[in-house]
């Protein structure tokens, strides 16, 4: 008799993952996309939609007098974490050109902006889809030109793309006017709070400067995949210019608060070195990037932060005997360090967690 017996090979399970770490797959180089591959997909209960309609931040006029003003921020601050600045001096035709040639950055051949694509988070100027933080391999639907940039300026950025031609002009001019609304901003607060007004001059701001462009394309399942995951600015002070198009999302009362644009304002939102500083009196909220299915969203941030080895601690003005500090004094660069991992679902950037990140710095 014939002995049957079978014997089980493995069989191999292929599955399609597209690679997504090559130039040619850049989000926004198709010409469109008719699905969404799974390494993008987060469970539905990890992205609960916004609680209501868009709402418009606080708006904080900068024209206003000092006194107006700082109150105006501090009140905005304490409340949201996040708002808006308008009449912020940075003049609208600069605005308009920087969004044209973010547009023309985006729309030039691959070819031409391939030299400038790299995975390497140490980079300081680089092209690359997704986020900076690591996510243990989870895809956002976002693509990115991050810049770096020293002030003053010099050569700083003789590293950034020069094409389109009036590219590095416009990038730089708006990178320096829009830092500098920032620094008033941290020496409005700084007055607010009854801190020395140079307190953030100096190395808490003197890291470099970083400007990203960010470009969510259309997305076919808006439901189903975010452009940013929820996160807080590891840096001190962040602005934003935004299009007309929605996508901002923040954490307002355990809600997401959608933001609604405002054309020519900037977004403001205080980054976790600013809550570590003020030893928790402004808190850095939590936002995340939704998208949508019909238009591309183009949005310009500048981060404002501290040096690598620039020693961030809650300032003594925040501390004494019925207020211990909160938070533990560390270099920026172990913050960011350990900052630097997002896990889809946990979300390892809540103020909560943030005394948790400092624990673990040796
Ligand atoms: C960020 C960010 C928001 C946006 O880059 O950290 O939160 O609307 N961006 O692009
Ligand atoms: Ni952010």
């Amino acid at each position: 008799m014939v002995q049957k017996f079978s014997i089980k090979f493995p069989v191999p399970q292929f599955q399609f993952q597209p690679d997504f770490s090559s130039m040619e797959n850049m989000l926004h180089l198709a010409p469109c996309h008719a699905s969404v591959p799974d390494c993008f997909i987060v469970p539905p209960d990890q992205l609960p939609p916004a609680a209501s309609a868009a709402v418009s931040l606080p708006v904080v006029d900068m024209s206003g007098s000092r006194d107006e003003v700082r109150r105006a921020i501090l009140d905005a601050g304490k409340e949201f974490g996040f708002f808006q600045v308008v009449n912020h001096g940075v003049p609208q035709q600069l605005l308009q050109d920087m969004e044209a040639v973010c547009d023309e950055f985006y729309d030039l051949p691959a070819a031409a902006k391939a030299h400038l694509y790299s995975e390497d988070r140490q980079k300081p100027n680089r092209l690359f889809s997704g986020t900076t933080y690591e996510t243990g391999g989870h895809k956002y639907w976002m693509d990115c030109l991050r810049l770096a940039f020293s002030f003053p300026v010099g050569d700083s950025t003789a590293g950034w793309p020069d094409k389109p031609q009036r590219l590095r002009e416009v990038f730089e001019k708006f990178a320096v006017l829009t830092r500098g609304v920032g620094m008033e901003l941290l020496r409005l607060l700084c007055e607010a709070l009854g801190l020395r007004p140079d307190y953030f001059d100096g190395d808490l701001s003197g890291g470099d400067v970083i400007l990203s462009i960010n470009r969510y394309p259309p997305c076919p399942n808006p439901s189903a995949a975010l452009g940013l995951p929820p996160h807080c600015d590891r840096n001190l002070i962040t602005l934003l210019h935004t299009g007309p198009v929605h996508g901002l999302e923040v954490l307002h009362d355990d809600d997401w608060i959608k933001v609604e644009p405002v054309p020519d304002a900037f977004v403001v939102n205080f980054g976790l070195q600013l809550e570590v500083v003020t030893n928790g009196m402004l808190k850095s909220v939590e936002h995340r990037v939704t998208t949508n299915a019909a238009l591309a969203r183009t949005s310009r941030a500048i981060f404002i932060q501290p040096k690598e080895d620039c020693l961030v601690g809650p300032a003594e003005e925040f501390v004494g005997e019925d207020n211990p500090p909160c938070y533990r004094t560390v270099t920026f660069g172990d913050f960011r360090r350990k900052h630097s991992v997002v896990k889809l679902g946990s979300s390892l950037n809540l103020t909560t967690n943030l005394k948790d990140i400092q624990k673990d710095i040796r």
